[in-house]
């Protein structure tokens, strides 16, 4: 009873701190995608994954080629959680030999652990880490990719208040878009619908919005 009672009132853990901590004790540990089949996405443990927060391998290698096809000056990413996504991305950047990508956690926590890889990186001199929220952070400049990929319910928001920032040739790429998890689909549906983007929905185990700028686009 007593222990119930102790459960019920121990604040729960954040996901993202408790595969943190799997993460501390195991390294990164490649397994197959276990997100659930979707009908644009049937098999996706044909897909490989480090843990269900960071983007699946196959998203990661199509970041860091887009990185190196489109040669970025500015990046921004919502949402570092272990810095794992913003390593492929800056390994593009090295790549290409100029640009950078910011990105923000607004966890105290999950920051100071990617701070912590990204120093171990090598890697650390194309990138800046803040810890802050995606919708208070600013960001001088035109960019050239979005990458948002933080909570899930303020995706839409995101995009929002960055668009006018992005560059009309840049790209705008929204993560966990799959027809299972609707808030980021219908998010930008939404988006395209009122004409500010144009989307397409690549069908990966979590989905993954590739979008442009309608508004400047030649
Ligand atoms: C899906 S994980 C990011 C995965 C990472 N991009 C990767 O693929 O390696 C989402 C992260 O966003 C963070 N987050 C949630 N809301 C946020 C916000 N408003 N601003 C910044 N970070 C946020 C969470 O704490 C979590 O670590």
């Amino acid at each position: 009873m007593a222990l119930s009672l102790k459960r019920l009132f121990k604040k729960k853990e954040k996901q993202e701190r408790k595969i943190l901590r799997l993460i501390e004790r195991t390294g990164d540990v490649l397994q197959p995608e276990y997100h659930r089949p979707t009908p644009e996405c049937p098999h996706p443990e044909r897909w490989s994954m480090y843990d269900s927060m960071t983007a699946e391998i196959e998203v990661l290698e199509f970041l860091r080629c887009l990185v190196t096809t489109i040669k970025p000056e500015l990046i921004v990413e919502t949402g570092t959680f272990s810095g794992i996504s913003t390593l492929w991305i800056a390994e593009g950047l090295r790549h290409n030999g100029r640009g950078k990508i910011i990105t923000c956690e607004f966890d105290p926590v999950v920051h100071a652990n990617a701070r912590q890889r990204i120093a171990n990186s090598g890697l650390a001199e194309w990138i800046e880490c803040h810890n802050e929220s995606s919708l208070e952070m600013k960001i001088s400049g035109q960019i050239d990719i979005l990458f948002s990929d933080s909570e899930q319910s303020i995706r839409e928001q995101e995009v929002r208040r960055f668009l006018p920032q992005v560059n009309p040739n840049g790209l705008i790429l929204i993560h966990d878009a799959s027809s299972h998890q609707k808030t980021v689909r219908e998010a930008a549906l939404r988006l395209d619908a009122e004409g500010l983007i144009s989307v397409l929905l690549l069908p990966t185990p979590r989905g993954l919005v590739v979008a442009q700028k309608r508004a400047g686009r030649k």
